[in-house]
């Protein structure tokens, strides 16, 4: 399958989780179509940006990869990509953010407490998706481990979440600390669609780990790769404000770098660096200071240093993947590869 192929097959395996829609509640379930860009804001029949659907992606992969069909995993697919909808929901009320893809974010269009039930709404529609594994043909003790791994792994983004949530303000954060938040926020999403696709497919449980392994380190290496683009970013193509992350003081790898590493040019702006991150707000001249303290830190390079090291571990973790039998499993494979390597330098 092409790629567009594959884009419109998992939306439309996306589509045939709702539900038939009573019209008393059709708003309901237009919001999570707003959000998922086949409406517009009057909540008329669109076509926005759906996202880049890099996880149900791994997992379609993953499946062929090791011998499976694509269309026994499209019902894993939707629901990995439905979670990770759901998280974004709530993640932009989390992090007050306005836009998401470049459109006015749910909570901010229709408000805070319809952001909380939209995102519910589609949290349930995941797992509603993930049941139709059984039309699928996929057999019963291979959908409970499939659904033990699925709700291990939403626990896990709620954790990082959590992390994230309280880190705010805290200049006192280690790398280390950053790191194990990034693992669960997001790169446990892409190990787990990677891994559960694998499980989908049939594999044996060393295909299955290494599969793991491989997602949270290209996991690791997506989120570096995101807050490098929240503050140097082209809003244009990210489409969120321009140093989004700095005005939301956020402590992403590239402020930790900074405020923690013993590079001698970033000594100097330290403590101005210190106190701009404690205002309570930043203004445009506080960003602008900000940015030429992580320019004198080198905190771009190393941030994009640091990703390129888990880009390479994703690669090793590949290696070790046996493909299942055929030319098909063989081309899946060598497909995740190729995705692995043009994630890196992404700018979106
Ligand atoms: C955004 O994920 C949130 C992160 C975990 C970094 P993506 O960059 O995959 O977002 P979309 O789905 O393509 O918009
Ligand atoms: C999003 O993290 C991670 C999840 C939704 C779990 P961020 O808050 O860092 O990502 P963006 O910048 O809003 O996409
Ligand atoms: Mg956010
Ligand atoms: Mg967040």
């Amino acid at each position: 399958m092409t790629p567009i192929d594959i884009r419109a097959t998992i939306q439309a395996a996306m589509r045939t989780a709702f539900p038939v829609v009573e019209q008393r509640v059709a708003h309901f379930y237009a919001m999570q179509e707003y959000h998922l860009g086949w409406r517009d804001a009057e909540l008329q029949p669109a076509l926005f940006d759906p996202g880049k659907l890099l996880r149900p992606q791994l997992a379609i992969l993953a499946c062929r990869a090791v011998g499976g069909q694509t269309e026994q995993v499209l019902p894993l697919a939707a629901a990995i990509q439905l979670i990770h909808d759901f998280t974004l929901i709530h993640d932009d009320i989390q992090d007050q953010s306005d836009m998401r893809r470049g459109r006015v974010t749910v909570w901010k269009q229709w408000g805070l407490a319809h952001g909380i039930n939209v995102g519910d709404g589609m949290f349930i529609i995941a797992h509603m998706s993930l049941y139709r594994l059984t039309d699928a043909g996929v057999p019963a003790p291979v959908i409970l481990d499939v659904l033990q791994r699925f709700e291990t792994t939403n626990l896990k983004i709620c954790e990082g979440q959590f992390l994230d949530l309280s880190f705010e303000g805290d200049l006192g954060i280690s790398a280390a600390d950053y790191l194990a938040m990034i693992e669960r926020k997001t790169a446990t999403l892409l190990a787990g669609a990677a891994s559960m696709g694998a499980v989908v497919g049939g594999a044996d449980a060393a295909t299955v780990a290494a599969l793991y392994t491989f997602g949270l380190s290209l996991g690791l290496a997506f989120q570096i790769q995101d807050d490098i683009l929240g503050i140097w970013g082209d809003p244009a193509v990210t489409g969120k404000p321009r140093a989004a992350d700095l005005y939301r003081r956020k402590l992403s790898l590239p402020i930790i770098y900074a405020l923690r590493s013993d590079n001698e040019a970033a000594h100097p702006h330290r403590a101005e660096l210190q106190q701009r991150y404690q205002q309570a707000q930043l203004h445009d001249q506080d960003v602008e200071r900000v940015l030429i303290a992580l320019e004198a830190a080198g905190s771009r390079r190393y941030c994009e240093e640091v990703a390129l090291g888990y880009y390479q571990q994703a690669l090793h973790a590949l290696d070790q993947v046996q493909s299942g039998s055929g030319t098909e499993a063989a081309a899946a494979l060598a497909q995740m590869r190729t995705m692995t390597a043009q994630l890196l330098g992404r700018q979106t």
